[in-house]
């Protein structure tokens, strides 16, 4: 199973390095990065629990999480399918983009990558991913990436006592591929 990407304008998947501690402690420093993580990601030490953590999940095949990059190497965000689940084919996909690399694109190319990636190389046939839907950014990477909408999930998250409602998309390895943006 490859481990990086190429994903078009320039974009590269590849695996998360020990080296890449600072960025991800940057990335999480946003506030619209809460969420993003069961533990907070704020220190260099935490960050890189958070890159070994990574590692071990691609070592038991339970997700593959790729540090999305410009071809100069700088990290622009992550996209990740997992959890999996091996007896019905299926994924889990996330991502985020570093605050700066936002509005260019970045999260759909990504996206739309890592999704041809997990039906050809992982041989997953269903992925799905949700946003809540007060997340209309998310809401149109996801349906730049191919995820058709399946539905609403009603009050399913909840941030500093506040539940909201979770909007779910799939896409099939068997749909059509999207219209490169
Ligand atoms: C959601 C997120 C990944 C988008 O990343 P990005 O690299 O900016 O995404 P893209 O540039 O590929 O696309 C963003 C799309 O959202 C749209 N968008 C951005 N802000 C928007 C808003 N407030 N309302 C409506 N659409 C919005 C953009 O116009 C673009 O759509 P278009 O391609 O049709 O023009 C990024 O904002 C992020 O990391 N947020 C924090 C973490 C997060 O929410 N992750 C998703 C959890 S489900």
């Amino acid at each position: 199973m490859r481990d990086r990407v190429d994903a078009s304008a320039g974009l590269v998947l590849r695996r998360w390095k020990a080296e890449d501690a600072w960025a991800v402690m940057t990335a999480f420093a946003d506030p619209l990065m809460r969420g993003q993580s069961v533990e907070p990601v704020d220190s260099a030490q935490a960050a890189a629990r958070w890159i070994t953590a990574r590692s071990e999940q691609w070592a038991a095949d339970s997700a593959y999480s790729f540090a999305v990059v410009d071809g100069g190497g700088l990290v622009l965000g992550q996209v990740c399918v997992g959890p999996v689940d091996r007896r019905h084919a299926t994924g889990w996909v996330s991502y985020w983009t570093t605050a700066t690399a936002r509005g260019r694109g970045v999260a759909s190319r990504a996206c739309r990558a890592v999704a041809r990636w997990a039906f050809d190389e992982a041989e997953l046939f269903r992925l799905e991913l949700g946003h809540r839907v007060n997340n209309p950014a998310s809401c149109a990477v996801a349906r730049a990436a191919g995820f058709a909408v399946e539905g609403q999930q009603r009050q399913k998250l909840q941030y500093d006592g506040v539940r909201f409602d979770v909007e779910l998309h799939a896409r099939l390895a068997t749909d059509t591929e999207p219209f490169p943006a």
